[in-house]
């Protein structure tokens, strides 16, 4: 049964399975001749649900690890500083190839601060997969490597995605009724 808070279903669990499946099969091919170790890096807790999906797809060899960013605190537009909470702890990072994981690109200042900090870092190379984008939303130029779908400007949660840390378990990319949020 449809959760009560939500308006409507905007990805479901047959389209999220065909998202990583394609999405999987993109990093197969582009990273079968690596010679470097390559990094699943998820950045919780968004992108949890998506990034166990994918790696249970993908077929070259593949390591993970985990960062943990700041994002939108407790509303719905974003702060624009970006904190890490958690980083990523390797001593091999120059043997590394790093894919982020992420649940969705907003203003975009989230993977193009990740990207520059972890190529300073000195990884052989650092690529980006966003399961969904809102392109309309960008406050800085960021174009993600990979990308599940593009979404219009809505508010999205489920499948990892949270609305003050409510939501992430839903199978499925739902769009909230406005009067969840109306009576905060
Ligand atoms: P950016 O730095 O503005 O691109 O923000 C990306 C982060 O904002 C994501 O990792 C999410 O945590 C959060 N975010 C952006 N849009 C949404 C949304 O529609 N639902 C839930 N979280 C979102
Ligand atoms: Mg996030």
């Amino acid at each position: 049964m449809l959760n009560a808070d939500i308006e409507k279903v905007l990805v479901d669990e047959k389209q999220l399975d065909e998202i990583t499946t394609r999405l999987a099969k993109q990093i197969d091919e582009d990273y079968k001749d690596t010679k470097n170790r390559l990094v699943m890096v998820c950045i919780l807790k968004g992108s949890l649900m998506f990034m166990s999906d994918l790696m249970k797809k993908v077929t070259v060899p593949v390591e993970i690890d985990c960062m943990k960013v700041s994002s939108y605190g407790r509303g719905t537009t974003s702060t624009g500083s970006i904190n890490i909470y958690l980083d990523l702890i390797r001593p091999d990072i120059e043997e590394c190839d790093l894919l982020i994981i992420e649940d969705i690109v907003d203003s975009g200042n989230t993977l193009s601060y990740l990207t520059k900090y972890l190529k300073n870092r000195g990884a052989k190379s650092v690529r980006t997969c966003t399961l969904l984008d809102k392109p309309s939303r960008r406050e800085v130029e960021y174009t993600p490597d990979y990308v599940g779908l593009e979404i219009p400007d809505e508010f999205v949660i489920g499948y990892g995605l949270d609305y003050a840390e409510r939501y992430r378990a839903l199978p499925y990319i739902g769009v909230l009724k406005p009067s969840v949020y109306m009576q905060k």
